[in-house]
């Protein structure tokens, strides 16, 4: 594991923009995974800026989202479908074709879930898998459990995740108890894999990434200590209990 701090949200989102971009000029025709929720939103606007300003050209690029909410439609402005649009898609060259968000209203969810890792594979696999982590340690929608899943599948929200992804809806009832998720091992197949955290309610969850000795599917963050090539960029305020 390789680990950056820096001082604030600004400066983490800045880095993660960099890496990424410099991977896309690197390989034009890369597969992105890509995360929703507010910490890659500043990297989000980082790479936007390069495509307005630097030439950063995404026309070639392939992305894949690690989630959906199920249930819901891309139309739906709640939905991660819509995020992505809003917050990366529509302000790039990238072709629409080319990004993939897990259908929320796929007519049989679960042999959904299997084709999901397939298209992946298609594509090539995940070139850069970029995570968000959730307080509780959650990645993607892989919830501590007693067991998590290997592949893409449809997971249950906790009560937790619930309550704090409650601010992008109108009202807590609005939340989707249910989301198609990749798993664990399709997240792991991904060739470099970058966490970003920021903020000291992140500190707990990256405490338990940094000080952690044993994996634990309780603690699904800790699965990433088993890949080889992995980055955790934080800012100081997410580093504060592991110090
Ligand atoms: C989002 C996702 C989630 C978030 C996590 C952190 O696609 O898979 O695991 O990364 O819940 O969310 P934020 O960034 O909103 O704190």
């Amino acid at each position: 594991m390789k680990i950056i701090i820096e001082k604030n949200y600004e400066d983490v989102s800045k880095t993660a923009g960099k890496i990424i971009s410099d991977e896309v000029r690197k390989n034009p025709t890369i597969v992105l995974g890509l995360a929703t929720g507010s910490t890659p939103m500043g990297a989000y606007k980082e790479l936007i800026r390069m495509h307005k300003e630097e030439e950063l050209d995404f026309s070639k690029v392939k992305t894949f989202n690690l989630d959906e909410y199920l249930g819901l439609d891309g139309n739906n402005p709640s939905s991660y479908r819509y995020f992505m649009d809003e917050n990366l898609f529509n302000h790039i060259n990238i072709d629409k074709n080319n990004t993939h968000v897990p259908d929320g209203k796929a007519v049989n969810p679960e042999e959904y879930c299997k084709l999901y890792d397939k298209y992946i594979e298609e594509a090539g696999g995940i070139d850069i898998q970029i995570l968000g982590v959730g307080e509780n340690g959650h990645i993607a929608f892989n919830e501590p459990d007693n067991s998590l899943s290997i592949g893409t599948s449809i997971e249950d929200l906790t009560e937790d995740t619930i309550k704090v992804n409650s601010r992008f809806f109108d009202s807590l009832e609005e939340v989707p108890k249910k989301a198609i998720s990749m798993g664990i091992g399709s997240i792991l197949k991904a060739r470099k894999i970058i966490l970003l955290a920021n903020g000291t309610r992140k500190a707990e969850a990256i405490k338990n990434i940094l000080k952690c000795d044993r994996i634990s599917t309780q603690n699904p963050a800790s699965f990433l200590l088993l890949h080889p090539d992995f980055t955790l960029i934080i800012d100081e305020e997410a580093y504060g209990k592991s110090k």
